[in-house]
C-alpha cells in the first residue's frame, strides 16, 4: 500500500526501502531482542522503522536518534502519529561523540548507517555500544556487506560505486572488518542473517566486561606485597639500631 503524501507542513519523512524491509527486520528482532528493556536505534533517519517496530514490540522501550535535525523532527512527528507509549522522545546523538546521551541500554539497533558514513562513524557506533551496552548486551546492523572483500550482488557493486562517487569515505564495508572492530571492543559475532535484497542483519553479543589479563593481575599483586617487603626491611632496621643501642649500654630509647 503506498505512504500517504505528507503535507507541506507534516515534516514525517517515508523512505520506500523501510516499507519493503521492515516485515523482514522485525521478523529477525522478534526473536533475537530480550523480552523487556531499553532497545537505543542509532540513525533512525525517518522514525518509521522505530515507530513500526515500538507499536509491534510493546514490551520494549524504543530511543530514537539521529544527528540530522529534518531527521529528528520527522522521527518526533512519526512519533506522535503513532501514540505509542514505549517509543520515547527522539535524541541528538552523533555515534563519534566521546559521549552519548544514553548511558545505558539493552540493545543498540543501527540499519543503514555505516556504508554511507565514513569508517569513524563505524568506529564510533561500536565504540559507543561498547560503553551503553551490559555483559550480553545486543548489537544489531542491519544493511550490505561484503563477504572476504567481493560483493554479494552486482547491484551492490553499482551502489557501492554510487556511494563512493557521493563521497569517497563511503562505501559497503567488509564483513569480516566491521567484526574485527566489534572484538576489539569485546563483541563476539552471534549471528549473520541473509536478508532480502543483498542485505544482512549482523548480530553482536557483548563479551563480560574484560578485566587486566593474568600476567597484569600477577603484576599487581607483586607490586602490593613489595610495599610491605620494603615495611618489612625498615622495621628491621630500626629494631636492629634499637638493639644496637641497648647493647652498648644505651639505657632508654632515643626517639629523635
Ligand atoms: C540512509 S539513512 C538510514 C536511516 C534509517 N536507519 C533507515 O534504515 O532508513 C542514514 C542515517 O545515518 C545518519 N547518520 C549519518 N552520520 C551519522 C553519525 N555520525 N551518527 C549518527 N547517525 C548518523 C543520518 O543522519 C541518516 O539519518
Amino acid at each position: 500500500m503506498p505512504e500517504p503524501s505528507p503535507e507541506p507542513s507534516d515534516p514525517r519523512q517515508y523512505r520506500p526501502h523501510v516499507a519493503r524491509n521492515r516485515e523482514p527486520i522485525l521478523a529477525v528482532l522478534a526473536r533475537v531482542l530480550p523480552p523487556r528493556g531499553l532497545v537505543l536505534e542509532i540513525a533512525s533517519g525517518s522514525g518509521e522503522h522505530v515507530a513500526y517496530f515500538a507499536a509491534r514490540l510493546p514490551a520494549l522501550s524504543w530511543q530514537p536518534s539521529d544527528p540530522d535535525p529534518q531527521a529528528l523532527a520527522s522521527i518526533a512527528a512519526h512519533r506522535a502519529a503513532s501514540g505509542a507509549p514505549n517509543l520515547l522522545v527522539p535524541l541528538h546523538l552523533d555515534v563519534t561523540a566521546s559521549a552519548w546521551p544514553v548511558e545505558r541500554a539493552d540493545v543498540v539497533m543501527c540499519c543503514n548507517m555505516i556504508h554511507i558514513a565514513p569508517w569513524t562513524a563505524c568506529e564510533g557506533l561500536i565504540a559507543g555500544a561498547e560503553r551503553t551496552l551490559p555483559a550480553g548486551g545486543l548489537l544489531y546492523l542491519y544493511g550490505p556487506y561484503t563477504i572476504d572483500g567481493r560483493h554479494t550482488a552486482p547491484s551492490n557493486e553499482a551502489f557501492d560505486r554510487q556511494l563512493k562517487s557521493q563521497n569517497a569515505a563511503w562505501g559497503i564495508r567488509d564483513l569480516a572488518e566491521v567484526t574485527a572492530l566489534a572484538k576489539r571492543h569485546h563483541f563476539a559475532l552471534a549471528e549473520t542473517v541473509p536478508m532480502p535484497a543483498n542485505n544482512f542483519s549482523v548480530i553482536f553479543r557483548r563479551g563480560a566486561q574484560q578485566g587486566p589479563s593474568a600476567l597484569a593481575r600477577v603484576r599487581s599483586t607483586l607490586r602490593f606485597a613489595s610495599r610491605f617487603r620494603d615495611a618489612e626491611r625498615a622495621l628491621r632496621r630500626y629494631c636492629d639500631g634499637l638493639r644496637l643501642r641497648q647493647t652498648r649500654g644505651a639505657g632508654d630509647f632515643d626517639w629523635t
